[in-house]
């Protein structure tokens, strides 16, 4: 079967389309016959290296969400599974290929009006962004900021938001084009990647926030830790521009009478049981027309360096999906 794989790490252009053999499950897990597999920004830390310390190596097969049919179980799954349309989390690698070995414990059946690409740009993200939100201990009527809302854990976070009655939803962005898509999806407030208002939005902009998901990270963190609103929490879900310098947290003492507090967020910590609930509740959601999946475009499986060049070049709204 086709699979994408690192053969260099840095640039798209490492990535390679290989031949290997068909994997047979093992005791608890699943073969799944790939329709759909999401493309995000943690694959592209993988490819680009900066993360290789974590033990990737050269050969590594990116991708980490699916969905399809299930095609074969291994020792001690359900054979109910066999045959059944599936969202599936392969973990860290395994996902760009046509038939994917995934946990049992991971799937979550697909309902029957949700796509495969859709349920690969809710399933994941959006989890992330509950659990982020969740983190953050948001109240109805608080207000909140995304950062890096234009990516597939931002507009999740912003939709969720807006859904569990946050006050206003700032979203910071980078173009005025994908400010007026995200208020479409529930952003009541542009600003640009400096966190700053546009024309005649520099004045209306909320001055803090009690709530800041925060994908990004990187050097500019602490200007957006002096953003927080007395008793203000951020959660960092992702660092899209890299870890933050290691002094930022000198800035939360510099404002301790703010009693602000600033958390890390993975869904590792969660229980399987806990990410399979809110992925279906999502999936049903999105079936309601309550939240919807933006995907930015679909591409053959083949095609995994072009979707990488795309998210390199910061082109994608939203998730790039590959396709079978
Ligand atoms: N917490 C968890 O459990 C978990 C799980 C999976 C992944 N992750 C993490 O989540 C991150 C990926 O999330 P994603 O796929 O939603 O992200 P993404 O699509 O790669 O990027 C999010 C958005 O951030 C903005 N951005 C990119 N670079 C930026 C920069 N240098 N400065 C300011 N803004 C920038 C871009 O929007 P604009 O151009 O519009 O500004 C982009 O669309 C990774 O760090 C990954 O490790 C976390």
């Amino acid at each position: 079967m086709k699979a994408v794989a690192i053969r260099a790490f840095g640039g798209p252009e490492g990535l390679a389309v290989i031949e290997i053999p068909d994997p047979v499950p093992a005791a608890g897990q699943v073969l799944i016959a790939t329709e759909a597999i999401g493309v995000g920004g943690v694959d592209v830390m993988i490819r680009s290296g900066a993360v290789a310390a974590y033990g990737f190596e050269k050969g590594h097969i990116l991708g980490g969400e699916v969905a399809g049919t299930v095609a074969a179980v291994g020792d001690g799954v359900d054979t109910a599974w066999v045959g059944q349309r599936v969202w599936g989390f392969t973990g860290l690698g395994g996902g760009y290929v046509e038939r994917a070995i995934a946990p049992a414990e991971t799937l979550v059946p697909l309902p029957a009006d949700l796509s495969a690409a859709d349920a690969v740009t809710l399933g994941s993200c959006g989890r992330v962004a509950h659990f982020g939100l969740r983190h953050a201990h948001l109240t109805p009527g608080e207000s909140v900021l995304v950062r890096g809302a234009s990516g597939g854990i931002g507009i999740m976070a912003v939709q969720l938001a807006a859904r569990q009655g946050a006050g206003t939803v700032a979203v910071t962005t980078s173009s005025p084009e994908r400010g007026d898509r995200l208020r479409k999806l529930g952003a009541t407030h542009v600003l640009d990647r400096a966190g700053e208002g546009r024309g005649d939005e520099a004045q209306d902009a909320p001055a803090g926030h009690d709530v800041i998901i925060d994908v990004v990270a990187g050097p500019d963190l602490p200007s957006f830790l002096a953003r927080l609103n007395p008793n203000g929490r951020m959660v960092a879900v992702g660092a899209v521009a890299g870890p933050p310098p290691a002094d930022f947290a000198a800035h939360l003492f510099a404002a301790f009478q703010k009693s602000m507090s600033f958390a890390t967020f993975s869904t590792d910590t969660m229980t399987e049981a806990a990410r399979r609930a809110v992925t279906a509740e999502l999936f049903t959601a999105a079936g309601r027309g309550e939240l919807h999946a933006v995907v930015h475009e679909l591409l053959p499986l083949e095609q995994a360096v072009l979707a990488h060049q795309k998210l390199d070049a910061g082109e994608v709204f939203g998730r790039i999906v590959l396709v079978n």
